[in-house]
């Protein structure tokens, strides 16, 4: 037809920019595909609250069903958060042949194999671009733009809030606790900042990462992990005397067929690439044996960049549906897993 429907599960910060990116991009959308794309209808909590964008086009609903069962929406767009319910809706996505697009990188980090077989089991698409680095699209530089090549190291700031608590307490001498309020404020931290704060959130992304630069299984209890909890101001303070800037770094490293993952606040030299990366920015380096050293920069977190990845994972899939194929990100494991974690 002329028109995709899609429907949205979360009208929050990454919601709510999906819906403005869909409406003040739709030439853009119409040129690349030649059909409207429209947000029939939203899941949420509270359909009275007060939101910052115009939902007069919109069905708001709190019946998971009214979203997902029906028969006019093509795709489904979590931006929910949270693990099991969000699982079994996008489960139910897949049963009623939706193809789904997530930037739930909880859910993906954990149940990512579950929902690639359920989608493939349905002829579905599942893409989750907006889970990692917010509106870097470093899983298609891997997945697609570099495919041909043997990665080696994938190396990054991927916590858009540790980043802007780090640089905060460091550039301007503001507390671990401000800066933490801040970075909420903004729209950058979890509804929880438990993960974010305890490099849970980017261990998360380095298990997606891992899997997909190396085409192996990464658990979550495989990656090695310490937050940012207990740096002190001082800490960072000191470090700056002898020319180094703490940054919360996440690095996955392969060779000898062995992968190891980590993420740990590291001191960098300041003439480290990565050391220039300021508040909610991220930045992903990627090794490969042929292509040499690459770099992803960009917004990791915040309404429209992370909403500029989900509505073109959207347009991906449409162009996929127009074709009717699939083409989804995920790879089969390539490589056995033999995984060494730095304890060992
Ligand atoms: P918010 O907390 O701002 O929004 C969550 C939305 O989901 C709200 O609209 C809420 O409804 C709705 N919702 C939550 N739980 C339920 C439920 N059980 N039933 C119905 N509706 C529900 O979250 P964000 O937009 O910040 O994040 C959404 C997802 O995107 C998360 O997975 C997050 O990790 C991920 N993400 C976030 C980024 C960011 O910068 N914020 C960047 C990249 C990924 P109501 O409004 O009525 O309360
Ligand atoms: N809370 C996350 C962050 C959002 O700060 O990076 C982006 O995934």
């Amino acid at each position: 037809g002329n028109k995709v429907s899609v429907g949205l599960l979360g009208l929050g910060v990454v919601g709510s920019g999906v819906i403005k990116i869909i409406e003040s991009h739709q030439e853009k959308l119409m040129h690349q595909l030649g059909c409207e794309v429209q947000v029939k209808s939203v899941l949420v909590r509270n359909p009275e609250k007060q939101r910052d964008v115009n939902t007069d086009r919109t069905f708001l609903t709190t019946n998971p069903d009214d979203v997902l069962n029906d028969p006019e929406i093509d795709v489904i767009v979590e931006v929910m958060g949270g693990i099991d319910e969000a699982r079994q809706h996008i489960l139910n996505a897949f049963k009623a042949k939706k193809h789904v697009v997530t930037a739930n990188k909880d859910l993906v980090a954990l149940h990512g194999k579950e929902l690639q077989n359920a989608a493939s089991q349905n002829k579905c698409d599942f893409y989750y671009e907006a889970s990692v680095a917010g509106g870097i699209p470093i899983l298609r530089g891997i997945t697609d733009g570099l495919s041909s090549d043997r990665i080696q190291q994938v190396m990054g700031i991927v916590n858009g809030t540790t980043n802007y608590i780090l640089t905060k307490m460091d550039n301007e001498g503001m507390s671990y606790e401000d800066a933490l309020k801040e970075a909420q404020e903004l729209g950058f931290a979890e509804a929880d900042p438990t993960a974010d704060v305890g490099g849970l959130d980017a261990a998360r992304k380095m298990a997606i990462l891992g899997r997909l630069a190396f085409s192996t299984d990464v658990d979550l209890e495989d990656v090695e992990v310490s937050g940012i909890k207990n740096i002190a101001l001082e800490d960072l303070q000191y470090g700056n005397q002898l020319g180094y800037t703490m940054k919360l770094i996440g690095n996955a490293n392969f060779s000898n067929q062995q992968l190891e993952v980590e993420v740990q606040p590291t001191l960098l030299s300041k003439e480290h690439p990565l050391s220039d990366v300021k508040n909610e920015y991220n930045a992903v380096y990627v090794y490969g044996e042929a292509v040499g050293e690459t770099m992803f920069y960009g917004p990791g977190a915040g309404s429209l960049p992370t909403a500029t990845a989900i509505v073109s994972d959207v347009v991906a899939l449409i162009k996929n549906m127009l074709l009717g194929v699939t083409g989804n990100q995920f790879v089969e494991p390539y490589f056995k897993k033999e995984l060494k974690t730095p304890a060992e």
